[in-house]
């Protein structure tokens, strides 16, 4: 690889940069650097919003467009990529010098949906990529999803809501998508990024041969993926990271697969397409799916992140574990699997080997009668860590439990599995007494901490009480619904 400046698309041209630290922020190369100061700075790590951007990238022939955010990107995972911020919108579909907006931001004016109008060029953002993405108006709980990740403290969020609507009925306006995908096109010919600044090197290899080659000649190398971890050791704990190996550009690494030996993800999927797939595997992972983080997050965060991150409260791994799912490791040209709970040894210490990277997580065909639920439970609907996370997969035989996998977040240093509990369901028919029983035995199962989430006595006692959820929502003795939802449908 050799060394080049960083190339992305901004403004209507392809942009070189050089001399920016590689653990810049893109919110900071935009404030600072490029005064785009419509991009505002709220926290800082994620969770306001207010430094949404719009990020191009061609993906099957097709330019995709998905809202992340500036604040905890580094600058140089945007080669090779189109970048849109809040001052690109009014230029879109219209006539230069008419002083138009674009729809969304209309539809937020007409609805009177900002006070401050600190918040406004995120919600623009998160609202331009919904518009760009879907042709027709979308549902109100697609708008609040498309939303999550976006916080106000002044206006209250149903005038914000309304100008989705308000978008939609203005005359539909379009990116000028065929000059992006050229200039997308133009940046892929150049060579794999090997940049270095101040003292720092990244590199984005291109192929998994390129990266198992890269990882293993710099195991001391951070690997860098979608950054909604890494990127917050930077700006809330100030580290230093030192060289960054980024699995960004490694297209192998994206992949999704089904085939009769289950689904498998490439370590590389974001989390956005990581959950799409799950939750077309096992439908029950729709609410954890809607209920992780929020969409720029799971725009940019990725599967392989949130397990190798090793987190005793990353939420995707008590459903994978409970699914019997496989990791897949890889050094040099040699990949090794284990079950993902014997990934974890201790606290953040995982079997990761020193030139090792995870290549991708594979879960098995599910046995036939497969029951399968996982949640989050948190203080927050959205945008929270959880206090637990846990998930259940029991297989019934004429009535009775064949085969139980329960594992858990939030009650230990590490995901754990709830080995004692599935013991005792073991053999025994599945029915109200039995169930009550485990209650019990899941209860003292773990031996979790109090902190500022969560005492441990609720979180022992939030355990038990999803055992008995699984039951009620598997259809319990009376086989009648008792979700919300469900009984909101009903009426
Ligand atoms: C606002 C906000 C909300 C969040 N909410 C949630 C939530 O609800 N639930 C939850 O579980 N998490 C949450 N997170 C945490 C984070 O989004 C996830 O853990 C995410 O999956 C991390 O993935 P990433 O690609 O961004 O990883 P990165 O930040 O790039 O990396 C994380 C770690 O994994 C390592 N790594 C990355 N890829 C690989 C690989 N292929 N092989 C080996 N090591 C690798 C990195 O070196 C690093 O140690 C949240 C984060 C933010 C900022
Ligand atoms: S500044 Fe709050 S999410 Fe980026
Ligand atoms: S208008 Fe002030 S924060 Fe939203």
């Amino acid at each position: 690889m050799s060394q080049r400046p960083i190339h992305f698309y901004f403004r209507g041209a392809v942009r070189q940069l050089e001399g920016a630290a590689p653990s810049r922020t893109v919110l900071q190369y935009l404030r600072e650097d490029a005064h785009a100061t419509g991009t505002k700075e709220g926290c800082a790590e994620g969770d306001c919003g207010a430094c949404t951007v719009v990020l191009g990238e061609k993906v099957d022939g097709q330019l995709q467009l998905r809202a992340v955010n500036a604040c905890i990107q580094f600058v140089p995972t945007l080669d090779g990529k189109a970048l849109f911020t809040v001052e690109d919108l009014a230029a879109i579909g219209q006539p230069a010098g008419t002083g138009l907006l674009h729809p969304v931001q209309q539809g937020l004016v007409d609805r009177h949906a900002s006070q401050c109008g600190f918040c406004t060029p995120g919600f623009a953002m998160s609202l331009f990529a919904l518009y760009e993405n879907n042709p027709h108006c979308p549902s109100r709980s697609a708008v609040c999803d498309a939303l999550s990740g976006n916080l106000c403290r002044c206006t209250g969020y149903r005038p914000i809501l309304d100008a989705v609507p308000a978008a939609y009925a203005q005359e539909r306006v379009s990116l000028e998508r065929p000059a992006v995908l050229a200039a997308l096109d133009e940046m892929a010919a150049l060579p794999a990024l090997d940049y270095s600044a101040a003292g720092q090197r990244f590199i984005a290899p291109r192929s998994l041969t390129e990266l198992a080659a890269a990882r293993l000649a710099a195991p001391h190398a951070r690997l860098l993926a979608g950054s909604t971890d890494v990127g917050l050791w930077v700006t809330k704990q100030l580290r230093e990271l030192g060289d960054l190996i980024y699995v960004g550009a490694v297209p192998e690494l994206k992949t999704i697969r089904v085939d009769e030996k289950g689904l498998c993800i490439g370590a590389g999927a974001s989390l956005t397409d990581a959950f799409e797939a799950l939750i077309a595997f096992a439908p029950a992972w729709a609410e954890l799916a809607r209920r992780f983080a929020s969409a720029p997050v799971r725009n940019a965060g990725t599967l392989g992140g949130n397990v190798a991150n090793g987190s005793p409260i990353g939420d995707s791994m008590p459903g994978l574990i409970a699914l019997g799912a496989q990791i897949v490791l890889q050094q040099g040209d040699q990949t090794r699997r284990m079950p993902l709970e014997d990934f974890y040894l201790a606290y953040q210490k995982t079997a990761l080997a020193p030139g090792e990277f995870v290549q991708a997580v594979l879960i098995p065909p599910p046995p036939a009668g497969q029951l399968f639920r996982t949640w989050k439970v948190a203080k927050r609907e959205d945008q929270d860590i959880s206090a637990v996370c846990g998930a259940f997969a029991l297989t019934l035989t004429d009535g009775i439990v064949s085969r139980a996998r329960i594992a858990f977040g939030g009650v230990a240093a590490t995901p754990l599995r709830a080995r004692a509990t599935e013991s005792f369901l073991l053999d025994k028919p599945w029915c109200a007494a039995t169930v009550e029983a485990a209650m019990d035995v899941l209860e003292n199962e773990y031996t979790p901490l109090s902190d500022m989430r969560a005492s441990a006595a609720y979180r022992s006692q939030v355990t038990a009480s999803l055992l008995r959820r699984f039951w009620l929502e598997n259809g319990g003795a009376a086989g009648a619904p008792v979700r919300l939802a469900d009984v909101e449908t009903l009426a």
